[in-house]
């Protein structure tokens, strides 16, 4: 490509690290940048621009993106005139300081700044350094069509709210994303029928707390279970996912919507980090593990065959064997479906970094991390026997990595099952019955209908 030509339509090269909220962002940078003119390849060497987007929950997310700044480094070498980005929550927490330290960088933009992405880009190629990392307290992407860059063109992430309010102790989110701000629930409305009309099947709403979502203008107010509702009336051939779900805010309103509609899938991911009151007052979570536990039983009751996920931490300031001890009987109680399980990690500047400190060793996270893995891989094993002989509805999703003979996809509980191809393709529901399970997948066999 000439020059000529590159500077007509730039070649974008993106990549993403950290949560659902980044995919859904970097579908926007995206949409922003095609409408100047870029073209996105997936070959890092035909790019002009690298864009990584970035996650700063744990020191491990940001050493990754450290590691792959060498990798860019490397290729900039050999082409200067490359122009390499680093945007996200990551440019938000480090700002400056990550041009300072690392040449390579050109550009650093924070989550609610894309919009200014072709602006900043043009500084960056003619060779200043750019940067904004300002955050909106309204900025919310409404009227942006993302563009989708999910290969299976089945289910898609729709961002219904940005930032978060709640100041867990532990947690960056709120300073790298900003205050808490809902979406006008008709552009929601609109994305998502215009998804169904392409030909998707499944949206996940997304957003740091859902349960907390709440529009409103001078007439009208809208919280998370009605727009739960204006989205399953979509089509019943669509299915609703959101995630994730806060313990301190989920209502029973919310879990009679599910159980109304049947394509709001059975799934809820209810992080609890700890099974201990006493830490989940030091992280202010703003609830007991009383409390949880009767979320977990209205779940229960409400929805009997709802699946349950959860994020666990260990290690948190001051946790003691009695403290751990709770989390373990935490799990063994609920029989969590599936689990996200970290150790605890320091991010500077946040309430616990300030004033509580990171006083258990390395060691010893390691040791009860392990501990809580085994106890889970346990209980998934046995929710996973649970459902032999069961049947389920699956929405196929793509075809099998270890035999193009069988398609796999997800029951309504997100649970994913391997099954014969027959004559099915992507974006079909099938009805399959579970006849065995390996460690991570059922196996299903097809039921003639
Ligand atoms: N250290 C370890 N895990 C963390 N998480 C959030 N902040 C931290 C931290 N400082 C975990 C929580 C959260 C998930 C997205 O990441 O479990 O629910
Ligand atoms: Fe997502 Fe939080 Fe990581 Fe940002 S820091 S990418 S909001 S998980």
């Amino acid at each position: 490509m000439s020059d000529n030509q590159a500077e007509k339509h730039p070649k974008l090269y993106i990549e993403t690290y950290g949560c659902q909220m980044n995919i859904a962002d970097s579908e926007v940078v995206v949409s922003v940048l095609k409408d100047k003119g870029y073209s996105v390849t997936e070959d890092i060497n035909q790019a002009d621009v690298i864009l990584v987007n970035t996650c700063s929950i744990r020191e491990n997310a940001e050493q990754r993106v450290w590691g792959r700044l060498d990798v860019f480094k490397q290729i900039k070498r050999k082409k200067p005139e490359l122009t390499v980005g680093v945007i996200g929550c990551m440019a938000e927490r480090l700002k400056e300081k990550l041009i300072e330290e690392e040449k390579t960088v050109d550009l650093v933009v924070g989550p609610d700044a894309y919009r200014e992405l072709p602006k900043l880009l043009e500084e960056a190629g003619s060779g200043q350094k750019a940067i904004n990392v300002i955050l909106s307290k309204e900025e919310t992407y409404a009227d942006i069509s993302p563009v989708r860059l999910d290969k299976n063109k089945v289910s898609a992430f729709v961002s219904i709210m940005r930032g978060c309010n709640n100041m867990c102790s532990y947690c960056i989110v709120p300073y790298v994303r900003g205050g808490e701000r809902s979406r006008n629930p008709q552009s929601i409305i609109k994305e998502v029928d215009d998804l169904f009309q392409k030909g998707y099947k499944e949206v996940t709403l997304i957003g740091q707390n859902v349960d907390s979502y709440n529009w409103h203008n001078q007439s009208e107010r809208v919280k998370f279970a009605q727009l739960l509702e204006m989205v399953a009336k979509i089509s019943p051939k669509l299915r609703v996912r959101f995630s994730t779900s806060h313990p301190k805010d989920m209502s029973d309103d919310v879990l009679y919507t599910m159980a109304m509609y049947n394509n709001i899938c059975n799934h809820i991911h209810l992080p609890a980090q700890s099974g201990s009151t006493a830490i989940l007052e030091k992280m202010n979570r703003g609830y007991t593990r009383e409390w949880y536990m009767d979320r977990i039983n209205a779940i229960k009751r409400i929805l009997p065959d709802c699946a349950i996920s959860t994020d666990l931490m260990t290690g948190f300031p001051g946790e003691t064997e009695v403290d751990h001890k709770d989390t373990l009987s935490l799990m063994e109680w609920v029989k969590y479906d599936f689990a996200f399980m970290f150790k605890y990690s320091e991010r500077p500047n946040t309430y616990a970094a300030r004033h509580l400190r990171d006083d258990i060793p390395d060691s010893v996270k390691t040791e009860r991390l392990t501990e809580i893995i085994d106890l889970q891989n346990k209980i998934s094993e046995e929710s996973k026997k649970e459902d032999l002989g069961k049947t389920f509805e699956v929405l196929v999703e793509g075809v099998s990595k270890r035999s193009k003979e069988h398609l796999f996809g997800r029951t309504t509980q997100n649970k994913v099952v391997v099954f014969p191809r027959s004559n099915y393709k992507i974006g079909d529901y099938v009805t399959v019955e579970i006849i065995d399970c390996t460690s991570a997948t059922l196996i299903g066999d097809l039921v003639s209908e």
